[in-house]
């Protein structure tokens, strides 16, 4: 029985994914290490509020388990040396440079880490692949190990993460299921694969949790996440026919869901996805397709992130539009940077492509979230825009409350559908707004009609 668990990378996946298996089996000393110092001891701040990664019910698991049987470091060779089973859950971003650039994966942060596992282990070890991976990596994992000097075995285990940010805790906790890829026909193989087994076993029904091998795991991962974000091209793609035509998006998806065949969930029409993985992993899985030649494969997912960043920039012109062709020197209020409600992680988010676009446009933006820092946001803006700080602060306004963000406004911009957005006193708003006084509810979040009555120019998506 596995009693010693070290992760390599504490970040979305890592933190929560072992405060989780953490609680879930005290007999375990779990050790999440990290090369960002910085990260390390956020995760070991004394408040709470401070932790590096924000998720409903995350703080109190932390407080529970920390330095408990959940441990924190950035000795990462110790807890290699320590650990019966290691967890890799680093970055896989997409390669800004050379082959594959702007497609591939970047894998240059799991070859560091099975590299490292290789030197530093004197002891037999199980490695799980946690990160989402190209299908086939598995094999380039085992022929580094294979280099070790020091006479150990490794079994390598693929063990993708399906939790959604903003809901991780909640998805971890009951998860649809747990897939495990293996070598399931060598004993070796049917041990390791028991050995996590095992671990999740202690939560999770045994129905829950399967089988597969190892390349088909890798290439689930890929494939949910494909299907994720091409449900989200698709009604985003109705969403404009619907806006063409008076159809109301609600409605159609409302009308389709109610298929048991098409399903209720993941239908609502956006200001387009963001996060650091859909755009990411259909792009490796397009680059992987070119790969073996199959060039309609590849075209066809490319054709969910043409379609994203459509609606993105759909979005963003219809603004200018509207607005009677110019946002020029106009005060617009942005409600929200994070890419979904309930987390502070700004990585891709619609966000930052509508702010660019209205910068470029001369607007001046008033930006509020309820948890992506200031810096964060000035730092996306940074990238997004090649603006310094002070050039960008004759545009933009961070505010850390709504408290006179509102004040003569020409126009509100929901991007972010977090819950406090649609209890706001709107009536009051458009008092203090410039009449006439817009909204663009990139969520479609607020009542049209009630919005409407109010006095208000309402746009919202799809309808
Ligand atoms: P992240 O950037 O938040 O965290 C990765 C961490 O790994 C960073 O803190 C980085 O410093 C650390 N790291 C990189 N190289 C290291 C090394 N050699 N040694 C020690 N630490 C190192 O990334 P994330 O969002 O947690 O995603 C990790 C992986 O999980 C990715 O492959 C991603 O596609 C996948 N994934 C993410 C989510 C999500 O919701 N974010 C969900 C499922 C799967
Ligand atoms: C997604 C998947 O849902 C997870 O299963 C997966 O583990 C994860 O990617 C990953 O591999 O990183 P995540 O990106 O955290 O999770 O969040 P989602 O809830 O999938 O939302 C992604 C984006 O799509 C957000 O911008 C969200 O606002 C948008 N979205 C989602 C819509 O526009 N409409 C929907 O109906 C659902």
């Amino acid at each position: 029985m596995i009693k010693s668990i070290c992760c390599i990378g504490a970040g979305y996946v890592g933190g929560p994914t072992m405060a989780v298996i953490a609680l879930k089996n005290p007999h375990i000393k779990v050790t999440v290490v990290d090369v960002n110092q910085e990260r390390i001891n956020a995760w070991n701040s004394e408040n709470l509020e401070a932790l590096p990664v924000y998720e409903p019910g995350l703080a109190e698991i932390v407080a529970q388990t920390r330095n408990v049987n959940l441990f924190f470091s950035t000795n990462v060779n110790l807890a290699i040396h320590e650990a019966e089973m290691i967890f890799i859950s680093v970055n896989t971003p997409t390669k800004t440079y050379g082959i594959g650039k702007g497609m591939a994966a970047d894998l240059k942060y799991i070859e560091l880490c099975a590299r490292q596992i290789a030197s530093v282990a004197t002891t037999n070890k199980i490695v799980v692949e946690k990160s989402t991976l190209p299908v086939r990596t598995a094999s380039t994992i085992k022929s580094i190990l294979k280099q070790s000097q020091n006479n150990v075995q490794f079994e390598i285990l693929s063990n993708p993460e399906f939790l959604a940010e903003g809901t991780a805790i909640v998805d971890l906790l009951n998860p649809d299921r747990v897939l495990i890829g293996g070598d399931y026909h060598t004993q070796e193989g049917k041990n390791a694969i028991a050995a996590l087994t095992d671990i999740y076993k202690n939560w999770v029904a045994a129905d829950k949790i399967i089988t597969t091998n190892i390349w088909s795991s890798e290439l689930s991962k890929l494939t949910a996440n494909a299907f994720l974000a091409q449900r989200i091209s698709s009604i985003n793609a109705m969403s404009a026919i619907c806006e063409a035509t008076e159809a109301n998006i609600d409605e159609v998806a409302f009308a389709i869901g109610k298929d048991t065949r098409i399903g209720d969930k993941f239908l609502k029409a956006s200001v387009g996805f963001g996060g650091s993985c859909f755009q990411k992993d259909i792009l490796n899985l397009v680059y992987i397709a070119k790969t073996f030649g199959l060039n309609e494969v590849a075209d066809y997912w490319e054709q969910v992130i043409v379609m994203n960043n459509y609606q993105k920039s759909r979005f963003a012109r219809k603004i200018v539009q509207k607005m009677f062709n110019t946002v020029s020197g106009k005060k617009i209020v942005m409600l929200g940077w994070a890419f979904k409600k309930d987390t502070n992680d700004s990585r891709e988010s619609a966000a930052i492509d509508i702010a660019n676009y209205l910068i470029e446009e001369q607007a001046e933006l008033h930006i509020y979230d309820p948890k992506v820092t200031q810096q964060q946001i000035l730092t996306d803006l940074e990238k997004a825009t090649n603006q310094t700080t002070n050039q960008l602060q004759q545009q933009i306004k961070i505010y850390n409350q709504t408290t006179n963000i509102f004040q003569q406004a020409h126009a509100v911009i929901i991007v972010t559908e977090w819950d406090e957005f649609k209890n706001l006193d709107y009536a009051t708003i458009k008092t203090q707004m410039q009449q006439p006084a817009f909204i663009f509810d990139g969520r479609n979040i607020l009542n049209p009609t009630e919005i409407t009555q109010q006095g208000f120019q309402y746009f919202g998506i799809g309808k």
